[in-house]
């Protein structure tokens, strides 16, 4: 797919694989791409800002003013402005700073204002790169949602061969490519998504809820919507926002709420998400009157009913074409129990995670899942930002099922 209009943001830091970044800028150009060029203050010395202004057709930039006239390099406004930043060769050092978000330069303050998706493509000796604080740096930028370029083994610029060689540049421009054109991939499907917790009223002041963030609901919904899908969240009660203009968000309250709201949409939707913590149980009787402390009585019983199962209820209504995915938490035999809520609620998809896994789970920006699908074939992520597990998530469902706008 043509780059036309694409917005690239390619920072440059201090390593010799940087000769190879004007021959990307061109691949990119000519492809219809507007370049912005940052280098760290070392890039310079490896490769030339004429040669990089020449080819982007755009004033390099290295350093947040310029000192004679004062002019600015907003690095609120580049971060803003780019489809993509690219961060490519990225030395050592920088992958550090990125880690750590040490902001010494325009480069790194650019990187840590940036709202898009980061792709970083490390370039340095062996020993440098396999050092465990390389790996770990490069660990937790994948973990912030950042996409490695992993380096190639091959003969390096010090003589020795192994891992640390920058990816070429005509394969960089295929990932970049490739990563635009799986943007679209979901253009005219409508996904439905419930997220967050739902609350079940005792009173009008007390509620019986959980702890469900909705960071999972709301980072698959943006998932798809950067995919180019139409997405409606209809979404209990939670903190954040969903910030895209291809998402819609219904808010409810209980379950029943959720249900009901649901169940509208749900036979124009190509994909169901149930990524709601839903109550399972609500008070049976409301009162419309805060119930009063009972000073006698030190015990007091609140009588619950079931509330309705949304992911069966519409599972039940499932039309040929719709595909419909759910989660489950599970604390022991995982598992067994999500097979048997895959089977049991007729889902093509069940995504479990555990408690068990340290960090993963309720209010983190972490998560570890198994995606369970309809013919058995299991796939193990590792701990990732819910940003990442929800491109994943996504990547699977469109990987696996026939998702085709017309069918509804
Ligand atoms: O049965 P369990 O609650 O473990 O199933 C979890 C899955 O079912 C999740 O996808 C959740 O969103 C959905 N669910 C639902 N309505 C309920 C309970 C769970 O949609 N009342």
């Amino acid at each position: 797919m043509s780059l036309a209009g694409k917005k690239i943001l390619l920072g440059i830091s201090g390593s010799i694989a940087a000769y190879k970044i004007p021959l990307l800028v061109r691949l990119l150009v000519k492809d219809g791409a507007e370049v912005k060029v940052i280098m760290t203050p070392t890039a310079r010395d490896f490769v030339t800002p004429l040669t990089l202004s020449t080819l982007s057709k755009n004033p390099v930039l290295s350093v947040p003013f310029d000192p004679d006239d004062g002019s600015w390099n907003s690095h609120v406004e580049l971060g803003n402005w780019a489809d993509v930043m690219l961060i490519a060769p990225a030395s050592a050092t920088t992958l550090a700073k990125m880690a750590s978000g040490i902001s010494d330069n325009l480069l790194i303050t650019t990187y840590l204002a940036a709202k898009c998706p980061v792709f970083f493509a490390p370039a340095m000796d062996l020993d440098m790169y396999l050092h465990p604080s390389t790996q770990a740096n490069i660990a937790r930028l994948i973990s912030y949602g950042n996409f490695l370029i992993a380096p190639k083994e091959g003969e390096l610029a010090s003589g020795l061969c192994g891992a640390g060689r920058l990816e070429e540049p005509d394969e960089i421009f295929k990932i970049l490519s490739s990563y635009f054109e799986k943007q679209l991939s979901l253009k005219g499907l409508s996904f439905l998504i419930t997220a967050g917790p739902t609350i079940e009223a005792i009173d009008p002041v007390r509620y019986i809820s959980n702890h469900s963030s909705g960071k999972m609901g709301y980072a698959l919904a943006l998932e798809a919507a950067e995919r180019g899908a139409r997405v409606t969240v209809v979404s209990g009660p939670v903190s954040i926002k969903a910030d895209h203009p291809n998402i819609t968000v219904i808010d409810v309250k209980s379950a029943q709420d959720m249900l009901d709201a649901a169940d509208e949409l749900f036979s124009t939707c190509n994909v169901f998400i149930a990524a709601a913590a839903v109550a399972d149980y609500r008070p049976s009787v409301f009162s419309d009157k805060k119930i009063k402390k009972n000073y006698g009585n030190k015990q007091v019983a609140i009588e619950l009913t079931t509330n309705p199962d949304i992911l069966a209820t519409l599972s039940a209504k499932k039309q040929q074409g719709q595909v419909v995915v759910g989660f489950a938490l599970e604390t022991n035999n995982a598992l067994e129990n999500a097979k048997i809520k895959l089977e049991s609620k007729k889902l093509d998809m069940i995504v479990m995670n555990t408690l068990e896994d340290q960090g993963a789970g309720f209010q983190s920006d972490l998560n570890k899942v198994t995606m369970i699908l309809r013919d058995g074939e299991q796939k193990e992520t590792p701990l990732l930002s819910k940003s990442m597990i929800a491109s994943m998530i996504i990547q699977t469902i469109v990987r696996s099922f026939p998702l085709q706008s017309q069918n509804l």
